[in-house]
């Protein structure tokens, strides 16, 4: 393998536990300021929170939530491990982020829209607007015959229609499932598909990067594509970016695409009751890459998913009612679900939602917005921070806002960028909550309390109250703190905000979350069921983890998980080629980003044509998200005797690594002459070690 270690001692060591060479970075503490004003000052908090405190502590969470029916049960683990939360409980959770606050904050924002275009208006919707158009869009939701436990697609850009749509769902009990609206509408599709949903929910159009992007068209390809796996849908819903007026140029349907404007009038005024729904009703799935090309939807309760990350937003974010909060992500991935909506909605919070690219038209744009809003927490991920940071490293300073708190989520950070973010944004006095967690966990797994511990730059912290991490080897033994040794992270126990399952697939969801290191198939006890997040991590000596990235066959791009085997799949469906590989690379900005290897048919002449052409079904089917750095058409793949492709060779060579012993495979020449084409004649490796998601890149094939 490519992969070089610099100790001797660690000679015999297992795949799991590569050595982990960094520099101990130094401590950051918090500020008295913050100390003083924050929301969990108990120094405590972890111990109250305790394993042997457990599922009790958890309390604590649910008596965040107005209940229309208390619970009888914290935690029933009769069907573990699909762990149910709270159970006999009766709640809403659109009450819970809406009606509850009309008396106390009705005049407040409860969101800040603020569009792309500089010269557009932000518009604020008061607590008391937004419980109005939430009423109406779930009159006229209900009005279309959805009911409690119908699935909805959305394809929504960052615009506050998406929420009132979400929050309109949530009063009914109707489960929402909003695909990125960067994604393709192939890849809309075919969750639509998966989730079973009869209607979509669209815009006509949004700004991205100054353009106004024709995104109906999207809805007609995911519609057909749909159909051809075999769900009909029956209702386009389109909201109109500019309300009155048809901005996209592809044609509506008629008969079955609706102006939601037009359907609205119907519905002026109109209330519909919260409905009183049980605590595990599932509240809404959330499609994320796994390791084979299918998407598996996490499906999130209502109860448990809405205690958790109301507790997180206010202990770790830190937000009150009269702050203005900004998280800078989409609310087409979790982050944007928990920690733009649900979150700091049931906080009373102002959240901001900016429809646009941070660093449009120029890389002050976040710091402009910060100012005029006042917002004074921020939130966003290591690839924006970078990218701010390449192409603006004194805009801050321009700039009069003030953080007290931010946070940064979806990959590691670097130390480097850690610290331009800590004194160029946070101008030296904001907290940093590094906060590390998957879509499968619906909050944070990893942080600081910002007001309790030392912020250390690279570490997300030790777990989050509640949660209780373990690393463990391949073996199942325990990778003890400060060893210097990585190993698969995983999380002892349950917590409310776990996914429920995967949508209409238990057997997955046991395997992939469970099965390597349960014991017992049959226990229902929880202490035989770790959770396996899937990111190799390190403990220190001090309990911080430090989170390598993911170790199985998913590329983080950007803080955004792609499947490998998805983009392969897109591959194939170039008439011309054969074979498709695709490996992770390093990337200064985003991160790391898929790299492709293809093989063509017989009689097929490598051309630029081919090349394009796989780039663009790249984007049709997945979207520009995945878009390639390079696609090298090769001879052949290099391959063990038995036919597998070896990814992790084509990965060393992609980010510029010596290959190592080849000479098992079936066509070790092969691996020379590919290696020629993308680091030329000579070898241009460097001796530094493979980050550790990369080493055990494909390590199962
Ligand atoms: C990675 C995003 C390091 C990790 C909330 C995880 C992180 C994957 C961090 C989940 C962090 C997330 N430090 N790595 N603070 N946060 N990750 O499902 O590899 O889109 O497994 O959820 O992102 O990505 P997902």
């Amino acid at each position: 393998m490519a992969r070089r270690t610099k100790t001797t001692e660690l000679t015999d060591v297992s795949e799991a536990q590569i050595a982990v060479h960094w520099k101990e970075e130094e401590y950051y503490q918090p500020s008295e300021k913050f100390k003083a004003q924050a929301n969990m000052r108990d120094p405590h908090i972890l111990e109250k929170f305790g394993l042997d405190k457990f599922p009790d502590c958890f309390k604590e969470y649910a008596a965040l939530l107005t209940w229309v029916e208390p619970y009888r049960t914290v935690l029933d683990t009769s069907d573990a491990p699909f762990w149910k939360w709270f159970v006999g409980g009766r709640i809403n959770a659109c009450y819970n982020c809406v009606d509850r606050h009309l008396e106390k904050y009705g005049t407040k924002a409860a969101f800040i829209f603020v569009p792309e275009p500089e010269k557009e208006a932000d518009v604020a919707i008061p607590y008391r607007e937004l419980h109005e158009r939430v009423n109406e869009m779930a009159a006229l939701l209900r009005g279309l015959g959805l009911k409690t436990g119908d699935r909805i697609t959305f394809h929504m850009p960052m615009v506050p229609e998406l929420p009132i749509t979400m929050l309109a769902c949530a009063r009914l009990g109707i489960i929402h499932s909003q695909v990125f609206g960067g994604f393709s509408g192939q890849a809309c599709g075919s969750r639509i598909q998966d989730s079973g949903s009869r209607v979509l929910v669209t815009m006509d159009s949004y700004w991205r990067n100054g353009t106004l992007v024709d995104h109906k068209a999207n809805a007609d390809i995911a519609v057909r594509t749909a159909k051809e796996l075999g769900q009909d849908v029956d209702k386009v819903l389109v909201w109109q970016r500019y309300p009155g007026k048809y901005s996209a140029k592809t044609p509506m349907v008629p008969g079955r695409d609706f102006f939601v404007n037009d359907l609205l009038k119907e519905y002026r005024g109109r209330k519909v009751e919260p409905v009183a729904l049980p605590s595990e009703g599932p509240l809404f799935l959330m499609y994320s890459s796994g390791t084979t090309g299918k998407p598996k939807g996490a499906q999130h309760s209502i109860a448990g998913y809405l205690a958790y990350v109301t507790a997180t937003s206010r202990w770790i974010l830190d937000i009150h009612p009269d702050d203005i909060y900004w998280c800078m992500a989409d609310i087409g991935w979790i982050t944007g679900h928990s920690y733009i909506v649900y979150g700091p909605l049931a906080n009373a919070a102002t959240s901001v939602l900016y429809e646009g690219v941070p660093t449009f038209p120029d890389a002050g744009r976040p710091w402009r917005i910060a100012e005029r809003l006042g917002v004074n927490i921020f939130h966003t991920a290591p690839t924006a921070i970078r990218m701010l940071r390449k192409l603006g490293p004194q805009e801050p300073r321009k700039y009069k806002y003030w953080f007290k708190s931010m946070t940064t989520v979806g990959e590691p950070i670097e130390p480097e960028a850690w610290r331009w973010y800590y004194n160029e944004v946070g101008k030296g006095e904001a907290v940093i909550t590094d906060t590390w967690w998957l879509t499968e966990t619906g909050g944070f797994l990893g942080t600081t309390v910002p007001a309790i511990h030392p912020m250390k730059p690279g570490s997300c912290g030790p777990g989050a109250p509640g949660i209780h991490p373990i690393i463990y080897d391949e073996t199942g033994a325990e990778v003890p703190k400060g060893s210097g040794k990585a190993g698969n992270i995983c999380i002892r126990n349950p917590w409310p905000g776990i996914m429920q399952t995967i949508w209409g697939d238990r057997d997955r969801y046991v395997k992939t979350y469970f099965s390597k290191y349960n014991k017992n198939p049959k226990s229902k006890d929880w202490r035989d069921w770790p959770f396996m997040c899937g990111d190799g991590a390190v403990q220190a000596a001090d309990g911080y983890y430090r989170i390598l990235g993911r170790i199985d066959d998913v590329i983080n791009v950007a803080g955004h998980r792609l499947g490998t085997k998805e983009i392969e799949s897109a591959c194939l469906t170039v008439p011309e080629i054969a074979e498709a590989a695709v490996v992770p690379v390093q990337d200064e900005l985003k991160g790391r980003v898929p790299e492709v290897y293809v093989a063509v048919k017989p009689g097929v002449q490598p051309s630029q044509e081919v090349i394009d052409r796989v780039v663009k079904a790249i984007e049709e089917v997945i979207g520009k998200i995945a878009r390639p750095k390079h696609v090298y058409i090769v001879p052949d793949m290099p391959k063990t005797r038995s036919g597998k492709i070896m990814r992790r060779v084509l990965a060393a060579i992609s980010n510029r690594r010596d290959v190592g012993d080849v000479t098992t495979l079936a066509n070790p020449d092969v691996v020379e002459q590919v290696r020629t084409m993308v680091q030329g004649k000579e070898a241009i490796t460097t001796q530094e070690a493979l980050p550790e998601d990369i080493a055990k890149f494909g390590q199962t094939e």
